[in-house]
Parts: structure tokens; sequence; C-alpha cells
């Protein structure tokens, strides 16, 4: 075989073979095939695409390019979760502990935020002591015992995606819905779980913001699992502005543990019952009603909280905070960003309210730097608020006071305030299952 042939075949827009496609994979990954071919294939991809019986066959061999995940040591059904991304995403703490809740055990390994996008890992550590980083043993252990653990990703998971990953940033073919989802879906495959639930944001802070575009990657990762024999469904959620009212680490942990009393924001919880709806019925726990009837009870009954709270404390968090969130302290500086004209929030970018908060230090701009756990934005409006010349529209916080005006810039020009009220945002915009595909 050769990869000057296979770069011809992609070119021609035709079906390459599960062979060739794991010569393709296991030779980048050896260093056989060089970056200037690989770069040439991934842009007969970008413009051919792939079917999906070759996305099925590429992502599996991706997936096996490193260690998989046994979790055979923890009882039950595994169900994986994972979102494509956004601002003010603080679900997975929440719903973790939901579904926890309900007799389905979760195992869970995160991530990090990098750019406008925060990651599940860093807020977990604004809670002092508690653990990110488990051996495998004590990790299965805690899920055994709690029926949860949330942990940053360890091991060697698909390396053949990093290195693909790599290639594409520098190469223009990101933004391809075929190398996007074979690049999650080799790591969900990777992680172990039996059924999987994709949280496909979609709107103005989304990794894809068009909605034709986020369906069809949708539906491209559900073909994936289901092709690999793992069950998966994708929701649609909508993050056309930010989820919640808080943007930055610790007050998103605030946040969620309101919303665990059973004290959370309209948006959030409806997205948060969804999503742990959806994995209680990958976990066979009833229909789609009453799962969502279950999720739902757990943040009204505490159970949900009880879980998150024997959580921390198995992991060597401080829970005291988490009884009272004013414990957690805020940062010393704060600016209020106030309206000038009277009206409605008709739109806000969320994208821009992220990069706002990362401005602030809630966020990296490089993988190397150090987040200010307590930077942020509380927003006080969002869309479709009535709001008064000089109302606060947000408050911005920040360790270093040089950077609130720069912020508080970015963060006002993400608002958009007009004459007339627009109706509320639909927040489930679609589900998809094998059915749809
Ligand atoms: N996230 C990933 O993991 N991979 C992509 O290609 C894009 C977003």
């Amino acid at each position: 075989m050769r990869m000057y042939d296979l770069i011809e075949k992609k070119k021609y827009g035709e079906e390459l073979t599960k062979e060739e496609l794991e010569y393709i994979i296991n030779g980048y990954v050896d260093g056989s095939i060089p970056d200037y071919q690989m770069s040439a294939w991934l842009m007969a991809v970008y413009f051919k695409g792939m079917t999906s019986r070759e996305l099925t066959d590429m992502t599996i061999t991706m997936a096996h390019s490193g260690d998989m995940v046994d979790l055979s040591a923890i009882e039950g059904i595994k169900i994986d979760k994972h979102s494509t991304g956004g601002v003010g995403d603080k679900t997975t703490l929440i719903i973790t502990p939901m579904v926890a809740a309900c007799g389905v055990k979760v195992a869970k390994m995160s991530g990090r935020g990098l750019g406008h996008t925060g990651g599940t890992v860093d807020k977990l550590e604004s809670i002092e002591g508690y653990q990110t980083a488990l051996d495998r043993q004590r990790f299965y252990e805690i899920v055994n015992t709690v029926g949860m653990s949330v942990i940053g990703q360890s091991g060697n998971l698909a390396p053949a995606d990093k290195k693909l990953y790599a290639l594409r940033d520098v190469t223009g073919t990101v933004d391809s819905i075929p190398l996007i989802a074979s690049s999650i879906m080799s790591k969900k495959l990777a992680a172990g779980s039996d059924s999987i639930l994709l949280d496909v944001t979609t709107g103005s802070g989304a990794f894809i913001e068009e909605f034709d575009k986020s369906i069809e990657l949708a539906k491209t990762m559900v073909s994936i699992g289901e092709g690999a024999g793992r069950e998966t469904v994708a929701l649609l959620t909508n993050m056309d502005e930010p989820l919640g009212y808080a943007i930055g680490n610790t007050m998103e942990v605030q946040e969620a543990i309101e919303t665990m009393k059973g004290n959370g924001p309209a948006d959030l919880v409806e997205v948060c019952v969804a999503l742990a709806g959806d994995m209680l019925y990958l976990a066979k726990k009833g229909t789609l009603e009453e799962c969502r009837e279950m999720a739902t009870k757990t943040l009204t009954d505490g159970s949900a909280f009880e879980r998150f709270k024997k959580m921390v404390a198995a992991q060597g968090g401080r829970c005291d905070v988490l009884e009272d969130t004013s414990l957690f302290g805020e940062a010393p500086y704060q600016m209020e960003l106030l309206a000038k004209k009277s009206g409605y929030v008709q739109h806000m970018n969320a994208k821009e309210c992220g990069i706002a908060s990362m401005l602030l230090g809630a966020g990296r701009e490089t993988k190397e730097d150090v987040i200010d756990m307590k930077a942020g934005i509380l927003l006080k409006k969002k869309t479709t608020d009535a709001v008064k010349e000089g109302e606060v529209l947000a408050i911005l916080y920040s360790s270093d006071e040089n950077r609130l005006q720069t912020a508080a810039d970015k963060l006002e020009a993400a608002y958009e305030i007009g004459d007339s009220k627009v109706a509320p945002l639909q927040m489930i915009q679609g589900r998809i299952t094998k059915k749809d595909i």
C-alpha cells in the first residue's frame, strides 16, 4: 500500500477500505507517514467527506491507538457524557450526581478549559483540596462506593487523535464535520463506557455555531457510536447565550451547588434535567418521561447534592464551602457593567462573554496559563430581560484590577439591547438517536 495512492483515492471521492484506513492512521502514529502526506489526505477528506462506514472504521482505529479503558471493575451499565463545549456550562458538575442519585454509576474523566470555553476539571479544582488526579484503583473504588467520581483525563487515550488534531490545527482542517466527529468519538470509545450521551451545543458560544451543521455533527457522531457498538444519543442544546448566570470557575461551582440545592436558574435546570434524563434512559431506568421525572426529583429532594458532597469528601475536597458557598470568598476587584440605554436584551454573543471571562483571568489563552479561580462574570441580565439605562447588566470579578476595563468593554459589546422584547430561547433544540441517521 502507498500513501500516495490513498491520497489520490480520497481526492477523487472514493471510499477507502478498513485496511487502508488502518494503514493511514497507524502509519501516521508510528511516523512512517509524514506530516505533508497526512496534511494532503486530511484536506482531501475536508472536501470529499467520508462515508459512515469509513468514519466508524477510522474512529475505532484511532481509539485503539492508545489505552482502551476497562471499566469492568465498576458494576452496572456505565454511561459517559460529552459536551462539545460552551460558556457557563457547568452541567457535568450537576448531572453526574443527579444520575448517581438514581442508582447509575458514573465514572467521568473530564478535561480542562482552553480559550473561551471552561473545563470541568478546572472548576472542580476551585474546591480546595479536591483531587482530580487519582490512580485507576482509587477512581473505581470511589465510583463503586459513592456512585460517581469525576477526575481529569489520564493515561494515553487516543494518541492518534492528539497527533492528528495538532496537524489539523495548522493545516486549516479543524472545521470538518467528519474529522471533528472522529476526533471526539475516538476519545469516547477509548474511555470505556457502554453508552454515550452527547451534548452538542449550538449557537454563538458553541464550537459549531450554525444549527444545520450542529445537527450534522450530532448525526455523524451518533452514527460512529452506534457503528462501534455503543448506544449513542445526542441532544442539541442552546448555547446562544451563557448557560445560567455564572461564568468562571469558582462562581460556576457556586451556581452548580445552588442548582443541586434546588435553587438553579431555569435554563440550566432544563438542560440538566434533559441530559440526566437521557443518561438514565440509556441506563435503562425507564421511559424517557420517567427518567426526566426521576432526574428532576434529585434536585428537589437534595439527593443529587448529597452525592456531590460524598464525592468531594472522598476526593479530599473541603466540604464546609458546599454547605455555605459564601465561604468560597470572592475576587478582590469588581466592576459593574451598566446599561447605556433602556430596552430589552435581544441577544448575547456567548463566545464574546467567554472571551471577556478569559480576559479577567478565568480561562487560558495557552495551555501553560495559570487560572485565576475567582475571576469571572456574574450576569444580572440575559436575553429577553427588560433593562433601564444605568442598571447593572453584569458584575466582573478579577484578582488583577488592570484586567477589568478591557473585559468590561468586551462584555458590553456582547450585549445587544433593542426596543422590543424577543421570544425566550428554546433550550433543547433536538434529539438524535440511531433512528435519525
Ligand atoms: N473537540 C475535539 O475533541 N476534537 C475536535 O476536532 C474538535 C473539538
